[in-house]
């Protein structure tokens, strides 16, 4: 009945502290007002644009998206495969409400998303749905890999691209494609991937307090 499926979440995941929330989104911005004046990023500013010679402000480009979590479990109110038994582990009623310290250890931009990276520890994995990268079609990738923060979309974009975006670049480190390094910047090394995808692996990741929870809406 309703009422049943009412009591699944739209999704769980780790909801990252407000005061760390400023803190990574200032970092984010901060990286994007750096990476749209590099010479590297205005030559392939067509990835972007689709035109070569029209400028991008990325600050404006993308749009932010709620309050900031990493998503476990998209349940879609119990429509979404597995939301049931994801909500019924045993590793999820032990952690609800839990804090959690999480390590964000790469930022990452493509002509459709922004979003960073999360590291997940083992005891972190415990909470991780076993199929979430098989469903993106990455079947050979670590568990755990798809795990991110969406910080924003280019318009018309859903935020479940981001988690999509993150796995193509690192499908393409598995394959063996190095990137190409373009600098060592003050946050970390920048590395491009081709297609307007952008990779800034941090020097010092960023720890955050986040809360495993759920989210209604
Ligand atoms: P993400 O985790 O990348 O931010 P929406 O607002 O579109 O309903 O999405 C709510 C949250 O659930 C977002 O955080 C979103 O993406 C995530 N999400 C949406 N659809 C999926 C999906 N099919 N698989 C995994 N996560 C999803």
């Amino acid at each position: 009945g309703q009422l049943e499926e009412m009591s699944l979440p739209l999704y769980f995941g780790w909801f990252l502290l407000s005061s760390i929330q400023d803190k990574v989104r200032c970092t984010a911005m901060d990286f994007l007002k750096t990476l749209d004046t590099l010479e590297a990023f205005k030559k392939h500013l067509i990835d972007f644009t689709g035109k070569a010679e029209k400028e991008v402000d990325l600050e404006q480009y993308f749009e932010a998206k709620g309050t900031l979590h990493c998503t476990t479990k998209f349940c879609d109110y119990g429509k979404a495969e597995g939301a049931k038994d994801y909500a019924e582990k045993p590793a999820v009623k032990d952690f609800y409400g839990s804090a959690f310290e999480l390590s964000l250890s790469a930022l990452f931009v493509t002509p459709r998303t922004v979003g960073a990276r999360v590291s997940l520890t083992e005891e972190q994995l415990l909470l991780w749905p076993a199929d979430a990268e098989k469903e993106a079609g990455s079947a050979s990738l670590p568990l755990g890999s798809r795990a991110h923060v969406t910080l924003g979309c280019a318009e018309g974009v859903e935020p479940v691209q981001t988690g999509l975006d993150l796995l193509e670049i690192l499908a393409l480190q598995q394959e063996g494609h190095q990137g190409e390094l373009i600098e060592e910047m003050e946050l970390g090394s920048l590395t491009y991937y081709g297609e307007g995808r952008w990779l800034l692996s941090l020097r010092e990741p960023i720890c955050s307090s986040a809360c495993f929870s759920s989210f209604y809406g």
